[in-house]
């Protein structure tokens, strides 16, 4: 299990054996090219990006023994081959007994929250990813965060700092009666609060109040393995389970799990629904088949299905997680170093900058993560995504930002994609958006869709430009 060969270079443990040329472009076209983009970075395409960090979903590297797999794929309508390793290897991982395949993690979550959310309803989270908020509230229930607080400080190092605060969650349930919550998501590791792992401490704890109550525990487990490396590495009694035993216990404790496969799975497409209760996975089978396809493929070919199977496998490997992890930390700390504002400790799929402190002179109410953005990618082609009030504001009744509780720019790596090079040509980019910060301007919306408006609202520089 140890993997520590004496060596300080932790080295990418794969080979390449197929590559994807980059284009490299100069400031001038990459102006031209975000004016034309309407300055959302989401509608630019992909050749027009140096090194695209917008998302680590669906952006894997697949393995020879994943493409290999591809080629075996059983794409029969019903009882495929592949169906049936897809569904032992999660039935394996989870403990769960329904599992309910689906072309991605949104579509699992439309299903479970389109079938027990609606009007009056409460989701209580660490916090809610954008499409989980979406689906929830798009079936008229209500989602609420509480995160601990620690999560809200971006300096302030805690171990566990995406951990659900079981306090307001005992209060909520005290509020909210207990009927009406749909269910408690622990998010694995808590994505739009910054990466952070939540501990099994917690887990069990919301697992404890879930049960005293009789409300559904769901796992949104799109980066549980990831989770499992923090949790062997920083709690206690984990140091000698592996990953993967300690990803079980953590299923062992919730009622279902959600997962978008494109994350840990190591695919570029896929998903599940796990559930134990049958009459929940009956309800949930129902909407699958209307929506999705046969309860033995879902959204998926029997190609993905293989590809899903051998990448959860593949997942778990300690050389592969030391590698992920500390690359990850290796962009945080040289960042740190350079005096860029980060949330601390690093997490594990991706950095975030703490846009409202780095670019302290743009107000709120301009998106000074949708100017950071704006910014890495004319300077050099990094593209990276805001997850702050462009992603999760709101507003009051007079039209004005209420605004999210971070303002941050998210530096997603894709797995198994970029070396270390790649790595060192982002930090040169960030010197020279630190040279260059003070003539950044904030940005306004021009034009926006009433649900989840990053994909594609247009904006504009407030002055100049
Ligand atoms: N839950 C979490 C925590 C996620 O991060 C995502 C996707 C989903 C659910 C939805 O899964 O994309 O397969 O439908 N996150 C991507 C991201 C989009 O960039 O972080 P999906």
């Amino acid at each position: 299990m140890s993997t520590d060969n004496g060596f300080k270079t932790i080295i990418e443990p794969f080979k390449i054996k197929t590559v994807e040329p980059i284009q490299i472009s100069t400031r001038k076209q990459r102006e031209e090219w975000l004016k034309k983009a309407r300055f959302n970075p989401f509608q630019l395409s992909s050749d027009q990006v140096i090194i695209d960090l917008l998302t680590d979903s669906g952006t894997s590297a697949m393995s020879a023994k994943q493409w290999s797999g591809i080629s075996d794929g059983d794409e029969a309508y019903a009882g495929s081959r592949s169906w049936k390793r897809m569904e032992s290897v999660i039935r394996d991982l989870t403990g769960f007994e329904h599992i309910l395949p689906t072309h991605q993690g949104r579509a699992a979550e439309r299903i479970l929250y389109g079938t027990i959310g609606g009007a009056g309803k409460v989701f209580l989270s660490n916090t809610h990813f954008d499409t989980t908020r979406a689906n929830i509230e798009y079936s008229g229930a209500t989602a609420i965060d509480i995160p601990i607080e620690e999560a809200l400080i971006p300096d302030r190092i805690h171990p566990f700092k995406g951990n659900l605060d079981t306090k307001k969650l005992v209060e909520q349930i005290g509020n909210q009666g207990a009927g009406s919550i749909g269910a408690v998501i622990l998010t694995v590791t808590n994505n739009s609060g910054g990466g952070q792992p939540v501990s099994m401490q917690n887990a069990r704890d919301v697992s404890r109040i879930c049960r005293e109550h009789g409300i559904l525990f769901i796992l949104d487990a799109c980066r549980v393995a990831e989770n499992s490396w923090f949790i062997r590495h920083r709690e206690e009694g984990y140091s000698e389970k592996s990953y993967r035993d300690v990803a079980r216990e953590m299923f062992s404790l919730a009622d279902g799990a959600i997962m978008s496969a494109k994350k840990d799975a190591l695919v570029n497409m896929g998903g599940f629904l796990a559930l134990q209760d049958e009459d929940l996975a009956a309800s949930c089978n129902n909407l699958l088949i209307i929506t999705e396809g046969f309860t033995t493929y879902g959204g998926l070919s029997g190609r993905d299905m293989e590809a899903i199977a051998t990448g959860l496998e593949e997942v778990f490997d300690p050389d592969y997680l030391k590698y992920r992890i500390r690359s990850t930390e290796y962009l945080g700390n040289k960042l740190i170093d350079m005096g860029v504002p980060v949330i601390q400790p690093i997490g594990g799929h991706a950095v975030y900058v703490d846009a409202k402190e780095l670019y302290s002179h743009i107000p709120v109410e301009q998106f000074p993560g949708q100017a950071l953005v704006c910014d890495l990618y004319t300077i050099g082609g990094v593209r990276a995504v805001e997850i702050g009030s462009v992603m999760f504001g709101k507003k009051d009744d007079d039209g004005n930002l209420i605004p999210a509780a971070m303002e941050l720019v998210r530096l997603a790596i894709p797995r198994r994609v970029y070396t270390q090079s790649h790595i060192e040509y982002v930090v040169e980019v960030f010197e020279k958006v630190l040279a260059h910060k003070k003539h950044s301007t904030g940005y306004k919306i021009v034009k926006e869709p009433p649900f989840l408006r990053h994909f594609t609202a247009h904006f504009e520089p407030v002055s100049g430009g």
